[in-house]
């Protein structure tokens, strides 16, 4: 039986699957079964800022600020716990079960974000997922200063805590490697591609725009493929990738482009945990079939770390593509 066991942030994975953060993750019975199922990890629900300020929140500015996140926010946070409830459910989900146990968190202001990150490493969380959540509205933010956003919340967040730390970014961003491999710089342990937003909708009967945020039903990875081959190997931390992964097939893709870990949810939703158990089996087979004694022998075979010039590859399947359909 080929060795499955994964290394990401420090942390001794018995496989790749984790169970993203989501509802799937929001309670100790839950993940008790994620364990059960053979999850090799999971990443809290989060805690969102809001959950913790409801009492005095200013809902009306939230709405004119951020009003991609308002929808989105509004539908979660009733459902979320306060950052007390969160901490207690960390300890008592530590003292349940035997897989780590990435805690999340997702804040609008930069002060609450370490505030946080300390309350959860002292529950006893084995790594800390900040969730960043940056939509840029304004017409004056350029590209520049909205990514720096990104370092001044994880640096302030490796001030003062010392558990392993991943982001999940957006996949908006203008120079993804520069931002990448200044992260890393800043302490950055895990890079979490890609975050997902709510999507913007109008409905042409009443005339308003609606937004959803659904489950998704499919296999879509191309875009997370491209940038896990991209970045794998070429920055120091591991990668986890996340969004529309439905199948094993998917999951061997991401780790041949070097993935270290896939964050599964809307499949577990959709299919339940046994779905964990069979893209494992399939795994297992896929690394037989190919003689592969480990996933670490396989991981990574196919990133960009050792083509000298990914612009000119990229730009040379590009054009053979064109012609080809030409
Ligand atoms: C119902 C639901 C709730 C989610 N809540 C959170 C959350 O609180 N924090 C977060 O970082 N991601 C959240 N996510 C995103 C997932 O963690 C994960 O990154 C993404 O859903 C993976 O894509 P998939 O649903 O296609 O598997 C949520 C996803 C779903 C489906």
């Amino acid at each position: 039986m080929p060795n499955l066991e994964t290394d990401y942030m420090g942390l001794k994975l018995r496989n790749p699957i984790i169970v993203g953060s989501s509802g799937l993750t929001k309670s100790v019975g839950k993940i008790v079964a994620c364990e059960k199922a053979g999850a090799a990890a999971v990443v809290l629900k989060s805690l969102f800022e809001e959950a913790i300020t409801m009492e005095n929140y200013d809902w009306e500015s939230a709405t004119l600020s951020h009003s991609e996140a308002y929808e989105y926010l509004k539908a979660e946070i009733n459902l979320q716990y306060g950052s007390h409830e969160y901490c207690e459910m960390i300890r008592e989900v530590k003292k349940t079960v035997s897989i780590p146990v990435i805690a999340s968190i997702n804040c609008i202001s930069a002060n609450w974000w370490p505030e946080y990150a300390r309350k959860i490493e002292m529950a006893g969380a084995d790594a800390l997922e900040l969730n960043v959540f940056p939509m840029v509205s304004d017409l004056k933010t350029d590209s520049s200063s909205s990514e720096q956003q990104y370092i001044k919340i994880l640096k302030s967040v490796k001030e003062v805590i010392s558990i392993p730390v991943a982001m999940k970014i957006s996949m908006y961003i203008t120079s993804l490697p520069n931002l990448a491999s200044e992260l890393c710089r800043s302490g950055l342990n895990g890079l979490v591609l890609f975050n997902r937003f709510i999507e913007p909708d109008i409905d042409i009967d009443t005339l308003k725009i609606r937004t959803t945020f659904p489950i998704t039903k499919d296999d879509n990875i191309n875009h997370t493929l491209r940038w896990t081959s991209l970045l794998s190997g070429r920055i120091p931390c591991p990668i986890s990738a996340t969004g529309s992964i439905h199948s094993a097939d998917s999951v061997i893709k991401l780790m041949l482009a070097g993935a270290s870990t896939v964050q599964l949810a809307s499949v577990l939703y959709t299919q339940g945990f046994k779905k964990i158990g069979e893209i494992i089996n399939k795994i297992v087979v896929w690394l037989d079939e190919h003689q592969f004694k480990s996933l670490s022998q396989a991981r990574g075979l196919l990133n960009f770390s050792l083509t000298e010039s990914p612009d000119l590859y990229l730009r040379s399947q590009y054009l053979e593509n064109i012609r080809r359909t030409e």
